[in-house]
Parts: structure tokens; C-alpha cells; sequence
């Protein structure tokens, strides 16, 4: 059983470690081997620790086994941060889970919360950016109604990546 719950503050580590985990198995061949390697939990721990006190966003873990499980995944989100954002439109912003928990339905049971987190919040829209290259998320993303309509570029470790952005009008019943 998995338990989907707010992040707390004394999450920060497990979160930076299932980022991590995450980047390394989902990134590989696509942002630059030495980014992937100088990835530090000490350092990403210190940044989830920022995150997680903010007043913008959320975050909600996921937990094997119930309240007190380890994390195994998480999703941040809130309002769409972009320039062409209207009121009412919302943001997955990070969707991570331990490599050993793909494919099991818990990306899509985390997007379910996160909408349900959204359309408390009022929100009717939902966006996620995602690396152009990273084509498993984009069938995910596209596979539970997602559409393409923006793309940007990013540079990360002195290489370009292009990103795309998804969005749903209306926020999907996941
Ligand atoms: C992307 C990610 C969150 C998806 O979560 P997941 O648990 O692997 O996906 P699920 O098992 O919940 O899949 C949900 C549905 O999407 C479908 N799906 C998942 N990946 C798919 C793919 N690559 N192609 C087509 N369909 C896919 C599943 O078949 C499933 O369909 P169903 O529920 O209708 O039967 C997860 O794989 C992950 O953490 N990837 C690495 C990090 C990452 O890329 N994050 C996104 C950054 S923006």
C-alpha cells in the first residue's frame, strides 16, 4: 500500500535522495554525464529544505506501506509560473520516483493527487514542462491527456535542451 500525503519538513533528505536516484536513471544520454555525476543529496537536501519551507507550491510524497514508510516518490506543484499563466492555471512542476517504483501506477497516482491538491486550490488548467528527450514522461504525460502547445530551451551543464510543455484544459479525472 502506498500512503500520498504533504511533504513535511524532515523530508527534505529522503526527497533529495529520490531525486537524485531519479535524475541519474531518467537523464542519462540526455543532460551531460557530469551534471549527472556531481549530483550531491547533501546539496539538493539543503535546497528541498528551501522548497519545502516556501510559501509558493507544494509537495506531496509518496510512502511505501503507509504513514511512516519510506518515500518513494514525489510531486511539486502549484500555480503555473510562466509568463503566459492565467488565473486558474496550475503546475506539476517535478514528478520523481525511485527507479525500482516505475511502471507500477504510482506516477499516475501521484498526478491524481496533484490535481486534487490543484482543483482545491481553484485551479482549472494543468501544465507540465518536461524534457523534450525524456520520451517515456512524454507518453506518460500524453497517455493520461496531455497535449503539447509550447516548447523552450534550456541549457543545462553547457548543453541545450529543449523542453515541452504539456497542458490539459480542464484537469483530467486520473
Ligand atoms: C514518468 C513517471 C512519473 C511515470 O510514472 P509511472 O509510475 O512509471 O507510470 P504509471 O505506472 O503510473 O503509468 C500510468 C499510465 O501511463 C502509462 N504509461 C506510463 N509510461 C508510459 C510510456 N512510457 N508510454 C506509454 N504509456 C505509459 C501506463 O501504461 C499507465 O497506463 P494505465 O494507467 O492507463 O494502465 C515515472 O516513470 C518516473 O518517475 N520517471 C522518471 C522521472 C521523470 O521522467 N519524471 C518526469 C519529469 S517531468
Amino acid at each position: 500500500m502506498v500512503f500520498i500525503a504533504p511533504a513535511q519538513p524532515q523530508d527534505a533528505p529522503a526527497i533529495a535522495a529520490v531525486h537524485v536516484a531519479a535524475w541519474r536513471a531518467a537523464y542519462a544520454g540526455i543532460v551531460p554525464q557530469v551534471v549527472l555525476d556531481s549530483l550531491s543529496e547533501v546539496q539538493r537536501t539543503a535546497q528541498w529544505r528551501r522548497i519545502l519551507a516556501a510559501e509558493a507550491g507544494w509537495t506531496l510524497v509518496a510512502r511505501d506501506g503507509g504513514r511512516g514508510g519510506p518515500v518513494v516518490g514525489f510531486v511539486q506543484g502549484g500555480a503555473l509560473r510562466d509568463g503566459d499563466a492565467g488565473p486558474g492555471d496550475g503546475e506539476v512542476g517535478g514528478l520523481y520516483l525511485r527507479p525500482d517504483r516505475r511502471g507500477r501506477g504510482l506516477g499516475r497516482a501521484l498526478m491524481a493527487a496533484a490535481v486534487k491538491r490543484l482543483a482545491a486550490d481553484g485551479m482549472a488548467r494543468l501544465f507540465v514542462w518536461v524534457l523534450a528527450d525524456n520520451r517515456p514522461a512524454r507518453a506518460f504525460y500524453a497517455h493520461l491527456g496531455g497535449v503539447p502547445d509550447r516548447t523552450q530551451h534550456d541549457t543545462i551543464g553547457g548543453k541545450r535542451l529543449r523542453e515541452v510543455r504539456y497542458r490539459w484544459d480542464g484537469l483530467p479525472r486520473l
